[in-house]
């Protein structure tokens, strides 16, 4: 009787995992999705303590303080963080999701050093790989937090030909976990420790070579790593909801990184490798009218001010400036004035998948009104004014027009359709791709350069003045 409702429940939280991640998928039920998840994460916690192998020998008191003490610091953390932080946060969780597995994965081989435990070789290679892919989810995470933080720079643990060594050290720990695996008897607390030192060691190594804007996608891959981690883990103790569980992180992980390489119109392995940026030398240099025309602030007030249709289309340097409220005053301003305002939602437009959206539905800006890059790009071509707002890679014209550039087949937001374009930047810097944009020389183009926020402020003013 007591399996048959342990079971139920985990065919409960299971389906909560699931539906709370479909609910995920739309800014408007995300928040009822995390829930719904949370709740399935419950009643799996709950079930799980009370089969007759969750408690273990009595360790109830351990368990209850370690929760305790896991739910405090994990819901201050998660309370604390600044919005533009959250990829730390999630970082330093799937490191300790990797931990985990090291430490279930450890613990059981341990048994197997001891004599405690016989095991078959198919069990040995679950908890091998449980152990490899958590030490480098674990490691990896945790480089990958001090280089997004700032507390480690790229260039000081870069080696020569890193991306060959790693290769080599992969291809080796293949072999190792082969070799352990092959029989018990080559299980011993010494072998353990030192795969445990090498696996570790190469989650670092693995991190190491990639650029710190490259790091939300390696995040989201050592996401799926974790995710792969506690699904093996689940496999080990027969537990049927964690490798429900970590499948489904697994698997929305991969899916993550595939859709963010895509959106970036590059391979996994090239971002793995690293380098991106710096090919510029490839690209034309924009040809024909260099001229830059800049916009005054009192032109653009009326501009914009008797348009029937502005886009805001915002980038990363929104988020550097912190320029969401002003954008929303603005918007209201316009918007009283029978203007109608819509947003352009590059997929990868700041650092982070979702950045621009986070962004604005902090100061409250409807979902209704921000326009994937399809909707957008349809939109532009009847659309008065953009205003690019702290926004290059994603709205730059050699990605169509330019086989040379290192970002050509990347799609973007096609700007330059609109009536008049102008760009809100500090100068003629190029974004994160490091390449020359054109669409800064277009004929239809006006700069407006400054700090976003300082200059969205400026453009309230002279609207209100209107
Ligand atoms: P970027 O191309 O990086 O351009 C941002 C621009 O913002 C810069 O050119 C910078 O010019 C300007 N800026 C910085 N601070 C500013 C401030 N305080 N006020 C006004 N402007 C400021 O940004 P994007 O168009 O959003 O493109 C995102 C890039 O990141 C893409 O190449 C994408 O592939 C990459 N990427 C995205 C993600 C995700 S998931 N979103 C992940 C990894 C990589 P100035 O210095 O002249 O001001």
């Amino acid at each position: 009787m007591l399996t048959a409702i342990i079971n139920l429940s985990y065919l409960v939280g299971a389906l909560a995992f699931v539906w709370g991640l479909r609910r995920l998928s739309s800014p408007d039920t995300a928040k009822e999705g995390n829930r719904l998840a949370g709740i399935g994460m419950g009643i799996a916690i709950v079930a799980t303590l009370v089969a007759p192998s969750g408690g273990g020998d009595g360790n109830y008191a351990w368990i209850a303080v370690s929760l305790v003490i896991g739910t405090g610091i994990g819901w201050r953390a998660a309370k604390k963080v600044a919005m533009t932080d959250m990829p730390q946060l999630v970082s330093v969780f799937n490191g300790l999701g990797g931990a985990c597995a090291v430490a279930l994965a450890g613990l059981e081989l341990g048994q197997v050093a001891n004599g405690m435990k016989e095991t078959s070789t198919s069990s040995l290679a679950i908890l091998l790989t449980t152990l490899l892919i958590g030490g480098v989810a674990f490691t990896g995470s945790i480089l990958a937090y001090l280089k997004l933080d700032g507390k480690v720079k790229d260039e000081k643990i870069i080696l020569p030909q890193h991306s060959g060594i790693n290769m080599i050290f992969l291809l080796g720990l293949v072999v190792f976990a082969a070799y352990l695996g092959w029989s018990s008897g080559n299980i011993s607390w010494l072998t353990i420790g030192m795969f445990t030192v090498l696996t570790l060691v190469y989650g670092l190594s693995f991190v190491a070579p990639i650029g710190g804007a490259d790091m939300p996608v390696v995040i989201s891959l050592l996401n799926s790593f974790s995710g792969l981690s506690a699904a093996a883990a689940g496999m080990i103790y027969d537990n049927q909801i964690m490798l429900v569980g970590g499948i489904l992180v697994g698997a929305s992980g991969t899916i993550l990184t595939v859709l963010m390489c895509n959106a970036m119109n590059r391979s996994l392995l090239n971002v793995l490798i690293g380098g991106f940026g710096g090919t510029a030398a490839a690209s034309k240099a924009a040809t024909g009218d260099q001229n830059i025309r800049e916009v005054g602030l009192a032109d653009l007030a009326i501009q914009l001010y008797y348009s029937d249709k502005v886009m805001v289309v915002p980038g990363y340097g929104l988020a550097v400036a912190q320029a969401q409220k002003a954008v929303k005053e603005l918007d209201e301003l316009l918007e009283n004035n029978g203007v109608e305002v819509k947003y352009g939602i590059h997929p990868v437009a700041g650092r982070m998948p979702g950045h621009m959206n986070v962004l604005l539905a902090e100061v409250d800006i409807p979902y209704s009104k921000l326009l994937d890059l399809e909707e957008a790009n349809e939109e532009l071509k009847t659309t008065d004014v953009v205003l690019v707002v702290g926004a290059n890679d994603v709205v730059n014209p050699s990605a169509e027009d330019d086989p040379g550039s290192s970002i050509y087949g990347m799609p973007v937001l096609q700007v330059w359709n609109a009536k008049h374009v102008v760009v809100l930047k500090r100068s003629m810097s190029p974004g994160y791709a490091g390449i020359e944009n054109p669409l800064f020389f277009h004929a239809k183009n006006k700069m407006l350069f400054g700090d976003a926020k300082a200059s969205l402020q400026a453009l309230v003013a002279e609207v209100k003045a209107q």
